[in-house]
C-alpha cells in the first residue's frame, strides 16, 4: 500500500490508521482523504485486523479540519462535489464491517470532527478541544456533521455546536455522549485499547452485522428496524462463526473464528 499522508500498522488484531500531516495539523486535503480511504480499504481486506483505531500524528491535532486553502478555491460545483466525495469516504468508514474508534489525541475541528463522527466510537484526550467551527468561516459542515452530530447528541446540543461554532472540552463532550472515554493524553492509547479489547474476542461477522442493524435500524421506523434486525439475525445464523461461537460455549472452550 502506497500512502503519503496516512500510516497503517496492525498488531494484535488492532489496526492503527494515523493521519500524518502534522505540519498542517493533519488537515484534510484531497490527497489526505484519498489516503484515508485507501487505508480503510486495506483494513477491510486485512484478515489480521479485527478493530481499527483512527488517530492523528503529533501531539497537537487529531485533524484540524478540511484544508482551508482548498476550501477557499471552491465554487458551487466544486463545493458540492467535494462534499459528496468526502461523504462517500466517511460512509465507507461507517460501513466498514469492523469496529472503528476515533482516538482524539488533539484538536478535532470541522472535517476532523466529522471524520470522528463517522467512526463507531470516540475517545478523547482531556487536554484538547473539538468542535464544528464552519459557520465562523461562513461555510457549513459538509462531511456529514449536520446529520451525524444530532443523531449522536440530539438536536439541541448539535445546534448549539453548529451555530455557536465554539470548541467544547472533553468534559462537555463526555456529558453530551459525543465521546465514549476521556483520559489524559499520555493514557489515551491504553484507555482506547481497554475499550476495544472485548471486541477482539467477539465474532467478527456478528459485530459487523450488529453495527449494521444499529446504524440502519435507527434511521427507520421501529417496525422496519426490527425487520432489519431479524433479517440480519437470519443471515448470521447461516455462518460457521455462529456455530463455532455457540459450540465453544457448550464445550467450555474458547472459540476460533474463521472470518475476520
Ligand atoms: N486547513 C489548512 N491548514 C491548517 C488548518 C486547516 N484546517 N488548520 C491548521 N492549519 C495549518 C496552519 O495554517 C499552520 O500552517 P503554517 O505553519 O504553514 O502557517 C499550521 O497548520 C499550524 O497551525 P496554527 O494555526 O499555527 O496552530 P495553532 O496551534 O496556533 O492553532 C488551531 C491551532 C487548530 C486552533 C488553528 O490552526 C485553527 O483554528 N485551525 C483551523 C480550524 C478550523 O477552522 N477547521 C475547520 C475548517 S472548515
Amino acid at each position: 500500500m502506497d500512502l503519503t499522508y496516512v500510516t497503517y500498522a496492525c498488531e494484535g488484531g488492532i489496526a492503527t490508521i494515523t493521519v500524518n500531516r502534522p505540519d498542517k495539523l493533519n488537515a484534510l486535503n484531497e490527497a489526505v482523504m484519498a489516503d484515508i480511504d485507501a487505508a480503510f480499504g486495506h483494513a477491510k481486506a486485512d484478515a489480521d485486523c479485527r478493530v481499527v483505531i483512527l488517530t492523528g500524528a503529533g501531539e497537537k491535532a487529531f485533524v484540524a479540519g478540511a484544508d482551508i486553502g482548498e476550501l477557499a478555491e471552491q465554487d458551487v460545483r466544486g463545493g458540492k462535489a467535494k462534499s459528496l466525495r468526502g461523504q462517500a469516504i466517511l460512509g465507507r468508514i461507517e460501513n466498514l464491517g469492523k469496529p472503528v474508534v476515533a482516538m482524539l489525541n488533539g484538536f478535532a475541528f470541522g472535517g476532523g470532527l466529522e471524520l470522528a463522527l463517522a467512526c463507531h466510537l470516540r475517545t478523547m484526550a482531556v487536554e484538547t478541544k473539538i468542535g464544528l467551527p464552519e459557520v465562523g468561516l461562513s461555510i457549513i459542515p459538509g462531511y456529514g456533521g449536520t446529520q451525524r452530530l444530532p443523531r449522536i447528541v440530539g438536536r439541541g446540543r448539535a445546534l448549539e455546536m453548529v451555530l455557536g461554532a465554539q470548541p467544547i472540552d472533553a468534559d462537555t463532550a463526555f456529558r453530551f455522549g459525543l465521546v465514549n472515554r476521556v483520559a489524559p493524553r499520555a493514557e489515551l492509547r491504553a484507555v482506547t485499547e481497554e475499550l476495544v479489547k472485548p471486541m477482539l474476542r467477539n465474532g467478527p461477522l456478528a459485530m459487523g452485522m450488529a453495527a449494521e442493524a444499529v446504524l440502519r435500524g435507527t434511521e427507520v421506523s421501529l417496525e422496519e428496524g426490527l425487520r432489519i434486525e431479524c433479517d440480519l439475525f437470519g443471515i448470521v445464523s447461516s455462518t460457521a462463526d455462529m456455530r463455532e461461537g455457540l459450540n465453544a460455549f457448550l464445550e467450555k472452550r474458547k472459540p476460533t473464528y474463521r472470518s475476520a
